[in-house]
């Protein structure tokens, strides 16, 4: 008997900068649900793969660590993430833009794919999972009991994206982000395995221009409506 099967899911699936992690992050604080940040688990790979000096399409030698991952998500005293590997510190290197173009060249290969979805599955324990990424709604979690898209304009994904890292101290100009999430879009998009789309029944929620407290409630409402 699968247990996991009946502890809810909630999958909140979204584009690069649509806001679908901070989004995912109060929803389960709101609920007291774990939470599942899966880009990380790409990101780590990602990490991992340039510390070891394996090629990032290299996609044998890219499955066998993403296997091996001995990670930890855990939070500092501040309230604010850590993500461990091999109990080391690794939550800048992971958040970096370095981490997130190298995860999505990884994200592309069906061996490292199919190495993480176990992984990704064992986070579903009660109360319930919300899970944020790109494929939560229509691979890992396609029974989820509620499946979100979170889109935002490029324009506007870029200049949340580009605020975050100036506010991380990260000095990097306008026009690189905006490039470098279109370019990410497409690759996301167009990949032949898991690429991103929204699953048949998930609903579509454009959070341009809304504070990102009224998209938290927009998906709480939905929660509470099933
Ligand atoms: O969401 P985040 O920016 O951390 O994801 C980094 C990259 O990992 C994405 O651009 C995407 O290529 C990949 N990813 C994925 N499937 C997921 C989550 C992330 O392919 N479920």
């Amino acid at each position: 008997m699968n247990l996991a099967a009946g502890i809810p899911v909630i999958a909140i699936d979204g584009p690069s900068g649509s806001g679908k992690g901070t989004v995912a992050r109060s929803v389960a604080e709101e609920l007291g649900w774990h939470l599942l940040d899966s880009g990380a688990l790409y990101r780590l790979v990602a990490v991992e793969a340039v510390n070891k000096g394996v090629a990032l399409d290299d996609g044998a030698a890219l499955a066998k660590l993403a296997a091996g991952l001995d990670l930890r998500f855990t939070s500092a005293a501040d309230g604010g993430e850590r993500i461990l590997l091999a109990g080391q510190d690794v939550t800048a290197e992971v958040r970096s833009e370095e981490a997130g173009r190298g995860a999505s060249a990884v994200a592309g290969i069906e061996a490292v794919r199919a190495a993480l979805l176990g992984r990704q599955q064992a986070f579903r324990v009660a109360p319930g999972l919300v899970a944020d990424g790109r494929d939560m709604g229509t691979q890992v979690f396609a029974d989820a009991l509620l499946k979100v898209f979170l889109t935002a304009t490029p324009k506007e994904r870029a200049k949340r994206r580009h605020k975050q890292l100036n506010d991380k101290g990260i000095d990097v100009s306008l026009a690189a982000v905006s490039r470098d999430i279109v370019g990410r879009d497409k690759r996301d998009s167009e990949r032949s395995v898991a690429p991103l789309r929204p699953a048949d029944d998930a609903r579509l929620l454009d959070s341009s221009g809304k504070p990102i407290d009224e998209v938290v409630q927009i998906v709480l409402d939905w929660v509470s409506s099933i």
